[in-house]
């Protein structure tokens, strides 16, 4: 994944970079580096760890107004300083910054710098390698760029320095997200808008195989044959307040709180002058000209899915499948005769979901996604695309995103309904603002669910989560968030299908935490509770108020309507998770080994 950034213009670039990565930091933080270009020539500095770490080693008596970052998820070569960028070329002209992978970085290696001393175990170096080698085979700067990245397969958002150049920056991207922003005398490079948004609210897209030439003043973006293509900045639709903590202690916490707000946004924005819910016309043309929707998404995504798919079917009536995106791409499922894709995915950029999009539109099917960054490349390059309005999310793990995911697709579902002519047994806004209400009343109790984590969750290595339907579903994320943030083992399970095999690793004092919202499955899943607990299990039940309650249940959360409960239940997963890492004592925002934007595949 990886992050870059770079910065061209008259203030100190370290201290703009270096503020840069921090805020990119969740896209990967085992290592960091930049090079600053001044009339000495290139400073590199790297470290091994996070930005901080990177931080105390700059010299600040390096003063240059210009340079190129990274921040680091290793993917070639393990993560440590040498092999932390930016690379340098042999000479040590070049330096680059790269985000992606360079699939055939060997065979390019073997065929053209068999006499080129590596000092690094990473793909990248083999592309600042190559930009020398054809340079000092008599190419220009640009046209030895443009050559190697036809060369290159795979993934790239590159910036490169050239010491024999202080007025330009050097960019390329193709896959990798990577945008330019335009300031008054400065711009900058970044993966995505929220690293240089205390510079600049202005921002040009690149796309797939185009390079940029960046000055203080201009910039020139071209395709790889030389043409030049002209294209304007927009203003991207947050600031820089957006994305900072504030009070709070981390940026999980803000954002669970934020997700009532973030639904009455929602709700607002897909409200129609008539006070009803409204999909663009074209979107509800083309779920109604489907005969079933298929749901590609990963991770948390992929589990927003799973519940949206339980509304689409239940409200509209249009049968739909929820694939993993990483297993479609080659095992991809029998498909209907005439199937519309939807795509869920928080930041827009997530490779595995991509090349199902890029496949899917070969075969000529129609594609829909929803996202969170307008502009994204998921965004970009489907046919229809839904904003989820959900602001920032800086936490690796997701929560307001999941949040406001459910409450997308459940608009889908709504109007889908009424443009088939089904009449709904609720009112959406109503409904859906009860919701809100009702997420606000368990985010007031957080002193109850910190003691539920501290209860079942303090010693434990492992833990349960199990449900009944659509409840399971909820489970499913549940356990994917207690796993990320607290690094306990945890699975969620249909509650029926425990005693199948699972129930083996019930012993004295295993935690399995019951979710019951639908009064139809609420004797079975406190049957299958007792199951367990008769084995020795420490159970909980979270049941909803008036409609699953019995006296003892742990938690009981604010009745609402029966398709609407996994947005209230994803509070107290959310806290347990969160107040389960605080407890372990985890990194609650930057969980190791993970990254929030995946870029490869
Ligand atoms: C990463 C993140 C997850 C996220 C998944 C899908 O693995 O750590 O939190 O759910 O990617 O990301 P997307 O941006 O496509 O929703």
């Amino acid at each position: 994944m990886c992050g870059i950034v770079g910065y061209i213009g008259n203030q100190d670039a370290s201290d703009i970079l270096l503020k840069g990565l921090s805020n990119l930091e969740y896209r990967g933080y085992d290592s960091a580096g930049i090079a600053l270009l001044n009339a000495e020539g290139v400073h590199i500095f790297k470290e091994k760890g996070r930005i901080a770490a990177l931080r105390n080693i700059v010299d600040p008596n390096v003063r240059a107004t210009m340079g190129i970052g990274h921040t680091r998820w290793a993917t070639h070569g393990e993560p440590n300083r040498r092999n932390a960028h930016p690379h340098q070329s042999a000479s040590g002209r070049f330096a680059i910054v790269h985000n992606g992978v360079i699939e055939n970085f060997a065979s390019l290696r073997d065929q053209y710098l068999s006499g080129v001393p590596l000092r690094s175990d990473t793909d990248t170096e083999i592309v600042v390698q190559l930009i020398e080698c054809f340079v000092t085979g008599g190419m220009g700067v640009e046209a030895a760029l443009r050559k190697t990245l036809k060369l290159v397969e795979g993934s790239y958002a590159i910036a490169l320095l050239d010491r024999e150049n202080p007025e330009m920056i050097y960019v390329g991207k193709n896959k990798s997200p990577l945008l330019i922003g335009v300031g008054d005398g400065f711009h900058v490079v970044a993966s995505d808008a929220t690293a240089m948004i205390q510079q600049t609210k202005q921002y040009v897209e690149l796309m797939d195989e185009e390079i940029v030439l960046l000055t203080r003043d201009s910039y020139v973006i071209k395709d790889l044959d030389g043409k030049v293509k002209r294209r304007k900045p927009y203003t991207v639709s947050f600031d820089a307040r957006d994305t900072e903590k504030g009070a709070y202690p981390h940026y999980m916490l803000k954002e669970i709180d934020e997700q009532p707000a973030v639904l009455r946004r929602l709700l607002q924005k897909y409200e129609d002058e008539t006070g009803h819910l409204s999909v663009d016309s074209a979107i509800t043309r083309a779920i109604q000209n489907a005969d079933r929707l298929y749901i590609v998404a990963c991770g948390t995504s992929y589990h927003a899915g799973l519940v949206g798919k339980q509304l689409i079917e239940q409200i509209a009536q249009i049968p739909t499948e929820v694939h993993i995106s990483s297993e479609f791409s080659y095992n991809t499922p029998l498909l209907s005769k005439k199937p519309l894709f939807i795509f869920i995915s928080q930041s827009g950029e997530t490779a595995d979901s991509r090349t199902v999009l890029v496949k899917v539109k070969k075969m000529g099917y129609p594609t829909l996604t929803l996202t969170n960054v307008e502009g994204s490349t998921l965004y970009r390059e489907a046919d229809y695309k839904m904003l989820l309005y959900a602001g920032p999310e800086i936490a690796v793990a997701s929560t307001k995103a999941y949040t406001a995911q459910i409450a997308v697709l459940s608009f889908i579902a709504i109007a889908a309904a009424e443009s088939k002519g089904i009449a709904l047994d609720f009112e959406p806004i109503h409904e859906l603002s009860f919701v809100a209400q009702a997420m606000e009343r368990m985010i007031d109790q957080k002193a109850q669910l910190k003691e539920i984590a501290r209860n079942y969750l303090s010693v434990t290595r492992n833990a349960f989560y199990i449900g009944r339907g659509i409840d399971y579903y909820v489970c499913m994320e549940a356990a994917l968030k207690l796993k990320e943030v607290s690094y306990i083992q945890a699975e969620g399970f249909a509650g029926g299908e425990l005693k199948h095999g699972t129930i083996a690793l019930i012993e004295d004092g295993t935690p399995v935490l019951a979710f019951t919202t639908q009064p139809n499955v609420n004797n079975s899943i406190r049957s299958n509770v007792q199951e367990v607990s008769t084995r020795g299990a420490y159970t909980c039940i979270i049941s909803m108020e008036g409609v699953t309650d019995k006296p003892d249940d742990q938690i009981v959360l604010p009745k609402v309507h029966r398709f609407f409960t996994p947005l209230v239940c994803a509070i107290p997963l959310q806290l347990i998770a969160y107040y389960a890492a605080l407890q372990n004592e985890c990194d609650v925002d930057k969980p190791r080994n993970l990254a929030k934007s995946v870029t490869v595949e």
